[in-house]
């Protein structure tokens, strides 16, 4: 194909972890490094697109020619993704908070001597893949990611109609923490469509990042600008 295949296309991209205040110096988070997200941004900007990386809190240097937005929370990332609205294509990888706190804490939660932990009740955030599923202005080309410790395939197939995505790349994230796919260096993943399943196994996550962008560039060669 041509040297530069997303030449002229824009790509939105989340990456990371997102961190839900509990109070001042407390949030709930997870294992999320970006790495994966991280590399398929920087794999679209080698290819030629014009690249926005809307980033959870990570410790990662910007990739080369990729504008970065740096969000703490689920709803600053959902915020951030909208106003980057229109994409050709949107991959999400970023691991979403499923839940926030209800009502941040405006001062450091105190034990308070009763031995009853302080409540805190939590609310869903907003499913930001999903959102895009159903946007006006969704993305010719939607693309979710989906770690599953289980039925990886049968989850993942799942997925792509209650999020309305084109594509989700699933990936099996089992095993003890650290050990394995979050904040690691490889990744095997299953690429699920309404036409079928394509695996990759344990590759380096630059590498499922290349392949991944090759696959998007030619989906959108499909379509015109
Ligand atoms: O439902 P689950 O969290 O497994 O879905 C994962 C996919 O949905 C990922 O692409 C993730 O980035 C996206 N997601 C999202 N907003 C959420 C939760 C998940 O965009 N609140």
């Amino acid at each position: 194909g041509p040297a530069l295949p997303l030449a002229g296309r824009h790509v939105l991209i989340t990456a990371g972890p997102t961190h839900e205040p509990i109070d001042p110096v407390r949030y709930i988070a997870n294992r999320s490094s970006g790495k994966q997200g991280f590399a398929i941004a920087a794999a679209a900007a080698r290819a030629g697109a014009r690249v926005t990386l809307v980033a959870g809190p990570v410790h990662l240097p910007t990739p080369q020619g990729v504008e970065r937005v740096d969000v703490q929370t689920a709803r600053e990332m959902m915020a951030a993704v909208e106003a980057a609205l229109p994409a050709d294509a949107a991959i999400m990888v970023a691991a979403v908070a499923d839940w926030r706190t209800a009502d941040a804490a405006g001062q450091k939660l105190k034990k308070d001597g009763s031995g009853q932990p302080a409540p805190l009740p939590l609310v869903e955030n907003p499913d930001i893949l999903a959102t895009l599923g159903r946007h006006a202005k969704r993305p010719a080309l939607l693309i979710g990611f989906a770690a599953e410790t289980e039925n990886v395939a049968d989850h993942a197939r799942a997925k792509l109609a209650k999020k309305g995505a084109d594509w989700i790349v699933a990936n099996d994230v089992s095993g003890p923490p650290g050990s394995s796919v979050m904040g690691g260096e490889r990744n095997s993943i299953h690429i699920v469509t309404v036409d079928g399943i394509e695996s990759w196994d344990d590759l380096p996550k630059d590498v499922v990042a290349t392949r991944l962008i090759e696959k998007v560039a030619h989906a959108l060669s499909f379509r015109p600008d």
